[in-house]
């Protein structure tokens, strides 16, 4: 009896600490998308809100389950003699069924009013905001930018300046998906066929990662993103110098890369702006050299990782429609898939004087 006891004390013992483990598993400082953490307007203000529901929630729970447990102690049958002396029954008290019915609707009613208040002050457009269309595809995403009059497309990683206010337009090329940056703001469905907006920023300089956060596909957990939030006068640069057509390769491999990739299936897909590869259906890849990462925030932009990717793209990210073909299906020899990486780090542009 009293093994059977410690034994199982043992085993509830182990299953608590299991749990705990994987409690604190969860716990990382500085995660890169910890909701958390906030670090722009809309995300803090949300934040606000968590926090007093979730204060609220914590009062509701120790009362209940207080209640709970003192009911479990205070009458668990101890002798057969005083197991017949039942507990006073209160079933069918009508005054307190109306109390535990009104308590939690007046609960709930003190959550809707900052709750409602908040919804209607972040659904509007602020002031000077910067303006970027956001089309989500399977399994990217795509950002366009008006600069000068001109269309300025990149891919993955959306650049805003520090400080002011950013107004997405989100729309889809095929299925559903959702644009989620746990740091800056909460989820906005990108939903085909129509245009929904979700707007953001961020307090301080950095690289805030993001992740689509709706079911589209075999390669929605790869379709990751960052926001790169840089000083106003850093972002106004790199908008400029983004807007500029595609570098020109001098070293002769990279020359030899370029000749290579107008000439495969490349172009299909792909526009490098200011060359004959106009393709539409992959992202542009006009400055891919000053990206950080390739295969939507999945690699880190790097000779080697680009040279696994064009080489065997499905094997490290599970393809979308049109899926990008591994270099055996585009007839490229190992040389050329080199010449090719050669050619895609040097499209970056150095700083405009
Ligand atoms: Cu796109 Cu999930």
């Amino acid at each position: 009896m009293k093994d059977r006891r410690s034994r199982t004390r043992r085993r509830l013992g182990a299953i608590a600490v299991a749990l705990l483990v994987v409690l604190l598993g969860a716990c990382a400082r500085e995660a890169p998308q910890d909701s958390l953490w906030p670090a722009g307007t809309v995300a803090e203000r949300v934040g606000g809100l968590w926090t007093l529901v979730f204060g609220l929630a914590v009062v509701v729970f120790v009362v209940v389950e207080g209640l709970l447990i003192y009911a479990i102690v205070r009458f668990r049958r101890r002798r057969r003699a005083e197991a017949e002396e039942a507990p006073r029954q209160v079933h069918g008290n009508t005054r307190l069924e109306v109390a535990w019915t009104i308590a939690p609707a007046l609960l709930l009613l003190f959550v809707a009013v900052p709750t409602v208040a908040e919804i209607f002050n972040l659904s509007g457009e602020p002031d000077d905001a910067l303006h970027v269309n956001v089309t989500a595809h399977q399994f990217w995403w795509e950002y366009t930018y008006e600069q000068g009059g001109e269309e300025l497309v990149t891919a993955n990683e959306l650049h805003i300046p520090v400080g002011q206010p950013v107004m997405l337009t989100l729309e889809s090329d095929d299925v559903i998906h959702s644009f989620w940056v746990p740091r800056l703001a909460g989820k906005q469905d990108v939903v085909p066929g129509r245009q929904n907006t979700l707007w953001l920023d961020a307090n301080e300089p950095g690289t805030y990662r993001g992740q689509c956060a709706e079911f589209c596909g075999a390669g929605h957990a790869y379709m990751r993103f960052r926001v790169i939030a840089s000083e106003p006068g850093d972002f106004e640069q790199w908008l400029e110098e983004q807007a500029q057509d595609a570098a020109e390769p001098t070293e002769a491999e990279a020359v030899e890369g370029q000749r290579v990739f107008m000439e495969a299936p490349c172009v299909g897909c792909h526009t490098i702006q200011g060359t004959d590869a106009e393709g539409v259906g992959g992202p542009n890849l006009t400055h891919i050299g000053s990206r950080q990462t390739v295969g939507a925030g999945l690699l880190e932009l790097n000779e080697e990782n680009l040279r696994r990717w064009i080489t065997d793209a499905p094997s490290v990210k599970p393809q979308g429609s049109p899926a990008m073909p591994t270099a055996e299906e585009m007839g490229l020899s190992e040389e050329e898939v080199d010449q090719i990486v050669a050619y895609l780090l040097s499209l970056r542009r150095e700083a405009v004087e």
